[in-house]
């Protein structure tokens, strides 16, 4: 499918014979005669390049270009400058422009630079991408950002050591099996097999014997001796999953099985030896289990020789533009698909939204929205409501100029008013300047708020 090209330029003439030149190429383009509506036809169509000239009414090109610097750092924008103005190319390139051409041109240099920006930029993309992917080579957990990096490092030093005992925590859906699997795949154990279990999913008494196993006779139901999973994982790993909600019975023979390193089949007299490393995942947080007595504090230091943060997709919201890429690209493949991505305005919305259930939650929103869509970018629209009506808007849920939609039951004003200040004091951690700027109120204006909707009875 051929790349868009949009072409911004107030001159209808250049407009017209570039439109015309890139079209026979094989490009398709779109026009903007303005930096505002250049920015405005970006939001919406998410062209592959730009090809802006700097001297427009309304909105010059720098303006533009400064601020398609911040919403879409990676939009390759060649910029048309007038004879002589090697100030302002020079200015363009420090802003990050991918080239220029000076006036005037000729056609088929324009293609020229048009077409080595848009390789340059594939490049670009691709190595950012296979980064991110294929970081320490853990080729299955996508994400680039500090927070990711830093459990990459953890796995790295997990790939030789064998530790007995690794703690993953972390809110549902953040990808803690898969970690659980890499650690088990790359490391010193990698040979031997990989057995896991959902601490959830039986009683007390039927999961003894899984773990341990049981003698024939050991009780009414074992009519033959049965291996359980330490033995059965020998050599291997164990994976625990949800151990949080492991019985405190369990708890305690667990322990001693770690401490001692042996264990006994229920109704069996030998100590079987242990060779197993384990791994225990949870979405709770383990030490305020402890506190609240739920969980034992000597299981807990047990575990939590080596432990591991999977960090919430909110906390790296840098992650999900690689991280929608990565799903996107499974989809195409396994749907014979072509989606080339989101326009900027359903990434901003992708990257403002909380993520409670975390990565699973992003792939099967990007899941449900490749399956439904019938064009080739995904658009504000297509996404579901719960990320378009979020209280900040996109560019298609916006009605003119007020970037909120009226629910049909309506709203009570000031709450939402209020709510808007807290937001915006929380995310800028009480900093009355800068939430106000997010408010696009002065300081003033935004005491003065404040006070008008704190409710009744409260001072200071
Ligand atoms: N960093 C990531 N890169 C790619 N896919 C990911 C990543 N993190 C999670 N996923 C995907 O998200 C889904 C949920 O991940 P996973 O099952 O590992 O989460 P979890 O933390 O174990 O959740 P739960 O607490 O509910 O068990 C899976 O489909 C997984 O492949
Ligand atoms: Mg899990």
């Amino acid at each position: 499918m051929s790349d868009t090209i949009l072409i911004c330029d107030d001159e209808e003439l250049i407009r017209w014979s570039l439109c015309e030149h890139l079209e026979q190429e094989g490009f398709h383009t779109l026009s903007a005669t303005n930096g505002k509506e250049c920015l405005e036809a970006v939001r919406e169509h998410a062209p592959a390049l730009v090809v802006m000239d700097l001297k427009m009414p309304v909105m010059d090109g720098l303006t533009a270009l400064r601020s398609l610097r911040e919403t879409d750092p990676d939009l390759p924008v060649i910029v048309i400058t007038a004879h002589g103005g090697v100030e302002s190319a020079i200015e363009a390139t420090r802003l990050g422009a991918a080239g220029y051409i000076a006036k005037p041109f000729d056609l088929r240099e324009a293609t020229i630079a048009v077409r080595r920006a848009l390789a340059e930029n594939r490049l670009r993309r691709e190595v950012h991408y296979l980064r991110a992917r294929d970081r320490g080579g853990y080729a299955e957990i996508v994400g680039d950002s500090p927070a990711m990096r830093r459990l990459f490092e953890t796995l790295q030093r997990l790939e030789r050591i064998d530790a007995p005992t690794v703690l993953v925590q972390g809110e549902s859906g953040t990808g803690k099996d898969l970690v659980a699997r890499a650690i088990h795949g790359r490391g010193p154990r990698k040979t031997g097999p990989f057995m896991e279990i959902d601490c959830t999913a039986l009683p007390e008494h039927l999961f003894e014997s899984e773990l341990f196993g049981h003698e024939r006779g050991a009780f009414t139901d074992a009519r033959a001796t049965k291996r359980g999973l330490f033995e059965v994982a020998s050599g291997g790993v164990l994976f625990l999953d949800e151990i949080g909600e492991l019985p405190l019975g369990m708890q305690a023979k667990l322990l001693r099985a770690l401490e001692n390193r042996k264990f006994r089949r229920v109704g069996g007299v030998a100590d079987i030896p242990m060779n197993v490393a384990v791994i225990a995942a949870t979405n709770r947080t383990l030490r305020d289990e402890v506190k609240a007595g739920r969980f034992r504090e000597d299981l807990f230091f047990r575990l939590h020789v080596v432990p591991i943060e999977v960090p919430a997709l909110r906390e790296r919201r840098e992650d999900i533009p690689v991280l929608v890429h990565h799903f996107v690209e499974k989809l195409n493949k396994s749907f014979g698909r072509n989606v080339k991505g989101t326009s900027g305005a359903s990434m901003e919305l992708l990257q403002r939204y909380r993520w409670p259930g975390n990565v699973r939650e992003l792939r099967n929103v990007i899941e449900r929205t490749v399956i439904l869509l019938q064009e080739d970018v995904i658009q504000p629209v297509d996404l579901p409501p719960e990320l378009r009506f979020q209280g900040g808007g996109g560019a298609a849920a916006a009605t003119q100029g007020c970037p909120f939609v009226l629910p049909e039951e309506g709203v009570d004003l000031e709450g939402v008013e209020r709510g808007l200040l807290e937001q915006a004091l929380a995310r800028t951690g009480g900093n009355q300047s800068a939430a106000a700027r997010l408010l696009g109120i002065s300081r003033y204006a935004l005491r003065y708020r404040m006070e008008k909707v704190k409710p009744p009875g409260q001072t200071g």
